[in-house]
């Protein structure tokens, strides 16, 4: 067996690593875009397909994920490569970590972004803008901050920075001390809001609308929807859940964590469900209102209830801290790949990964902008940048990633070896192997063939 070189620190403990990895997990995905797929596509049914998503595709693949860092104990590229070698599979599957680590820097340079646009509405919030605001002067705030680029570079820059700062401090120092406090903190905000719209809102409706499936409502379209974001919401295939497993404390469970992750971040997701669309029908509003529904149609709503801008400031409170303990992860992978491969310090690392990331989010800020350069012609279609990074990752890596991922854990790991570390009973060892095997990568590959057009529907 190669050695393997530990070059990386550990999480302190199991509740540390729950934490970090939860707080990747758990962002923008649930909080701005489940609520608003959820309405596009007609709720209670959308809500099962994606459960099933989750525990089919994503728990295994979290699993695979987690075993490969915990294995290869290195960034997601060199941990694959180092399995590899181990296994004598082919070098090339190392691409799929690398793919991945590319996957999450895109992802994170409009991330940043959006998580921008939350901390802009913090104070905007705060400071009453909402109060008694018509429909049309909230959406002339949303119009004048998405279009004004110095807003949006302030704003951005604000997040990346604060971001660098605290994955330039470490592993312990930065990023665990910051979840600490941040999750418990995000996760009582949002039972509080959650509290309060149930209260003042449409409660019975909206359980309705989450829980009561109307399969006529259900297309293909949505179960692809529903499939490439229990990827995204899982933060997998983007290097992020290989790179925390490689910071694992040898003695702990992956199966038991992959599995408390996976269900906290669904938790958040249906409860932040149950924060927003009470208040979104008490008012009605559209719940199929698209991606301006928490930052065009709630602060309508805030505007107008009782203790709306304490609430309201809150909410976006809440969205901050979410979107950055997964911002922190997403920018991890590429700070140890640069620590391992040139040898910087932390320091360094993170400030390169984090200027570069700083370019490339101008590209999504033009964009929003209207900028008439970042228009791509592709085709007969054409996107913007920002459209052309959301679909390159979130449509294409990711699925290819988990597909390669899945293939590899389960083809080329030695299935003794992952039983050994897995520590299942035989039976739930072989519903895992064979998911990993066959069941995951087939129901990837169906979705993405009929993405690509090659399989129609
Ligand atoms: N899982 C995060 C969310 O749901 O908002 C998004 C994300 C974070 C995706 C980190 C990928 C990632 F690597
Ligand atoms: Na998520």
């Amino acid at each position: 067996m190669p050695q393997i070189e530990n070059t990386h620190a550990q999480w302190s403990n199991r509740l540390a690593y729950i934490l970090a990895a939860t707080g990747a997990a758990v962002g923008l995905g649930n909080i701005w875009k489940f609520p608003y797929i959820m309405g596009e596509n007609g709720g209670g049914a959308f809500v099962l397909v994606y459960l099933f998503c989750i525990a089919i595709v994503g728990i295994p693949v979290m699993i695979a994920e987690v075993y490969l860092g915990k294995t290869g104990r290195q960034s997601p590229m060199r941990a694959l490569g180092v399995v590899a070698k181990k296994y004598a599979a082919s070098a090339a599957w190392k691409y799929a970590g690398g793919m991945g680590v590319l996957a999450g820097y895109l992802i994170l340079s409009f991330y940043a972004v959006i998580a921008g646009w939350a901390c802009a509405y913090v104070i905007e919030t705060a400071q009453g803008h909402f109060i008694n605001a018509t429909p049309s002067e909230v959406k002339t705030t949303f119009e004048s901050l998405t279009s004004s680029a110095p807003q949006l570079i302030a704003w951005t820059s604000f997040m990346l920075l604060v971001t660098v700062g605290v994955v330039a401090k470490g592993l312990q120092k930065g990023l665990e001390r910051c979840v600490r406090y941040m999750m418990p903190a995000m996760f009582l905000l949002l039972i509080i809001i959650a509290g309060y719209s149930a209260n003042y809102g449409e409660f019975s409706q909206t359980i309705q609308f989450m829980f009561a499936p109307d399969f006529s409502k259900l297309t293909v379209d949505s179960v692809l929807e529903a499939l490439g974001h229990s990827f995204f919401t899982l933060s997998l295939a983007s290097g992020v859940m290989i790179m925390y497993g490689a910071y694992l404390p040898e003695n702990t469970s992956i199966v038991k964590t992959s599995i408390w992750i996976a269900l906290a971040d669904t938790m958040v997701a249906l409860i932040a469900g149950i924060a927003i669309f009470p208040i979104v029908f008490a008012n009605g509003l559209e719940p199929s209102a698209g991606p301006g529904l928490i930052f065009q149609t709630l602060p309508l709503a805030f505007g107008h209830m009782p203790a709306g801008q304490f609430i309201g400031s809150l909410f976006f409170v809440m969205l901050v801290f979410a979107a950055f303990t997964s911002a922190i992860a997403l920018i991890e992978s590429s700070v140890a790949w640069l620590v391992e491969k040139k040898g910087f310090n932390r320091m360094l690392s993170a400030a390169l990964s984090g200027f570069g990331l700083w370019l490339l989010s101008l590209l999504s800020i033009f964009s929003f902008t209207g900028a008439s350069w970042t228009e791509v012609h592709w085709f007969e279609s054409s996107m913007n940048f920002f459209e052309m990074i959301d679909y390159l990752t979130a449509k294409i890596m990711l699925p290819l990633g988990g597909f390669f991922i899945a293939l590899f854990v389960g083809w080329c790991v030695k299935q003794q070896d992952l039983a050994m570390e897995l520590k299942l009973s035989p039976f739930m060892f072989l519903v895992c192997s064979n998911l990993l095997k066959f069941i995951s990568p087939l129901i990837i590959l169906i979705v993405f063939l009929n993405l690509i057009g090659v399989l129609k529907f």
